[in-house]
C-alpha cells in the first residue's frame, strides 16, 4: 500500500483518550492558531422511494434472489426517479441534517460534497445545492474519492473548521446516484449498487472528531473502474465502452476490503491509546455484508458492534457510511459520548477511517 498520498493529519488533540469527557478540546499549535477540534451537530439523510428489489434484477439478469441475498446480504436498494438528479438527493439530505442541528442554511461557510456521479461537469454538486438550499456564504466544492469520498471530505471539512477564520460551519455530503454508471445488463455488478445521500453538520459542540486516515493505492487503480467517462472512452484499449459503466473485479475488491476493514481500525484504535472494547459501533462503508461480517471476523469484533442496511441499501458508495450512521442515530443505537469508527474501502483504490466521539 502507497503512502506517499496519504492524508494523516494525526491524533487531533491531547484529549483524545476514551472518556475525556465532554470538553472540547482546545489548543493552540505551533503556528499559535487556535486548534479547536469540531463535533457533528446534525445529521440527515434521504432515499429515493423507488425500491429496486432483487424479484425485479432477476427478470433484466440471469441471477435470482437467493444468490443475491447469499453473496452479498441485500434484497433491496433505492434508485432515483427519472429526472431526480444527484443534487437533488444532496439537497434532500442536507436540509435535514442542518434541521436536525437547528441551523440555517446561511449559517454554513463551507458546503463538501463527496461524489463520484455529479450531474455535469463544469459546474460542482456542491455549487448546485449551495444555490438549491441558498448557502450564500458557503465556499462550495466537490470530493471525489469514490466509496471513501465521505471521509475525505470529512477530513477536508475539519482542517477548515480548525484554521478558523471565516469557517465555523461545515456542511458535508455523500451522495451518489450509482443508477447512473450501473451497467443493468452485467450480473456481476448491477445487483450491488443502489442511490441515496447523507449528510452531517460540522462545528463546535459536544463529540469531537478525533482522528482521521485516508490512504490511496493508485496502482492498484483498475480493480474497480469504469472503461468510458461522460465525454468519452476513458482507456486506449476500450474504444467501444457502452458507457460510464461500473466494472470490477469481484474478488479482488472483496480481500482488499476485507484487510482494509481491519487495518484501518486497528491502526487508528491504536495510536488513540484505546482499545476495540473501547469502541461503542463500527460504521462501514455498505459494500457486502459478506465483507463486514469477514472483516467484523477478522478484527475479532461482535457483528452487534458493527452497524449495517446493506440489506435494503446496497452499496450507496460515498451515502453509505453517512446514511448507515443517520439511521443508527435516529433510532437511539448511537448516543453522545459513543466513540465510532467510520472506516471505508473502494474504488481507487483508497481506504479510510475517521475516529470520532459523538
Ligand atoms: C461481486 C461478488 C458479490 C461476487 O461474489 P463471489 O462469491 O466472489 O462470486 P464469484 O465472482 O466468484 O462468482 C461465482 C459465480 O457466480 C456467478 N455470478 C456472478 N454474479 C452473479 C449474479 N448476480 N447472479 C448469479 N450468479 C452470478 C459468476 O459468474 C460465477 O459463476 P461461475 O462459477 O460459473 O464462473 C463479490 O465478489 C463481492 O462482493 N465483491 C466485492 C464487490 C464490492 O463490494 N465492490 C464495491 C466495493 S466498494
Amino acid at each position: 500500500m502507497s503512502s506517499k498520498a496519504d492524508i494523516h493529519p494525526g491524533p487531533s488533540s491531547d484529549s483524545t483518550a476514551p472518556g475525556s469527557g465532554t470538553d472540547i478540546a482546545a489548543h493552540a499549535d505551533s503556528s499559535g492558531r487556535l486548534a479547536t477540534a469540531p463535533a457533528v451537530l446534525g445529521i440527515g439523510a434521504y432515499l429515493p422511494t423507488r425500491v429496486l428489489g432483487n424479484d425485479e434484477l432477476a427478470r433484466l439478469v440471469e441471477t435470482n434472489d437467493a444468490w443475491i441475498r447469499e453473496r452479498t446480504g441485500i434484497i433491496e436498494r433505492r434508485v432515483s426517479a427519472p429526472g431526480e438528479t444527484t443534487a437533488d438527493l444532496a439537497t434532500r439530505a442536507a436540509l435535514a441534517a442542518l434541521e436536525n442541528a437547528g441551523l440555517a442554511a446561511h449559517d454554513v461557510d463551507l458546503l463538501l460534497v463527496a461524489t463520484i456521479t455529479g450531474d455535469e461537469a463544469p459546474r460542482a454538486t456542491a455549487v448546485r445545492v449551495q444555490h438549491a438550499i441558498g448557502a450564500t456564504e458557503a465556499t462550495a466544492f466537490d470530493v471525489g474519492l469514490a466509496c471513501t469520498g465521505f471521509l475525505a471530505a470529512l477530513v477536508t471539512a475539519e482542517q477548515f473548521l480548525r484554521a478558523g477564520g471565516p469557517y465555523q460551519h461545515a456542511l458535508v455530503v455523500g451522495v451518489d446516484r450509482l443508477s447512473a454508471i450501473t451497467d443493468y445488463s452485467d450480473r456481476d455488478t448491477c445487483v450491488l449498487f443502489g442511490d441515496g445521500a447523507g449528510a452531517v453538520v460540522l462545528g463546535r459542540g459536544e463529540g469531537e472528531l478525533l482522528d482521521h486516515e485516508i490512504r490511496v493505492d493508485g496502482g492498484r487503480g483498475d480493480t474497480i473502474t469504469t472503461r468510458a467517462t461522460r465525454i468519452g472512452p476513458a482507456h486506449a484499449e476500450a474504444p467501444e465502452a457502452k458507457g460510464p459503466y461500473l466494472t470490477m473485479r469481484g474478488r479482488e475488491v472483496f480481500r482488499f476490503a476485507v484487510q482494509a476493514f481491519c487495518d484501518r481500525i486497528e491502526q487508528v484504535v491504536q495510536r488513540n491509546g484505546m482499545t476495540l472494547e473501547d469502541l461503542d459501533w463500527i460504521v462501514p462503508h455498505q459494500a457486502n455484508q459478506r465483507i463486514l461480517e469477514a472483516g467484523a471476523r477478522k478484527l475479532g469484533v461482535p457483528m452487534s458492534k458493527v452497524i449495517t442496511n446493506v440489506s435494503t441499501r446496497g452499496n450507496t458508495s460515498a451515502a453509505s457510511i453517512p446514511i448507515a450512521l443517520q439511521e443508527a442515530v435516529a433510532d437511539g443505537r448511537v448516543q453522545r459520548g459513543h466513540h465510532i469508527a467510520l472506516v471505508a474501502f473502494g474504488g481507487g483504490l483508497s481506504q479510510g477511517v475517521s475516529l470520532l466521539r459523538w
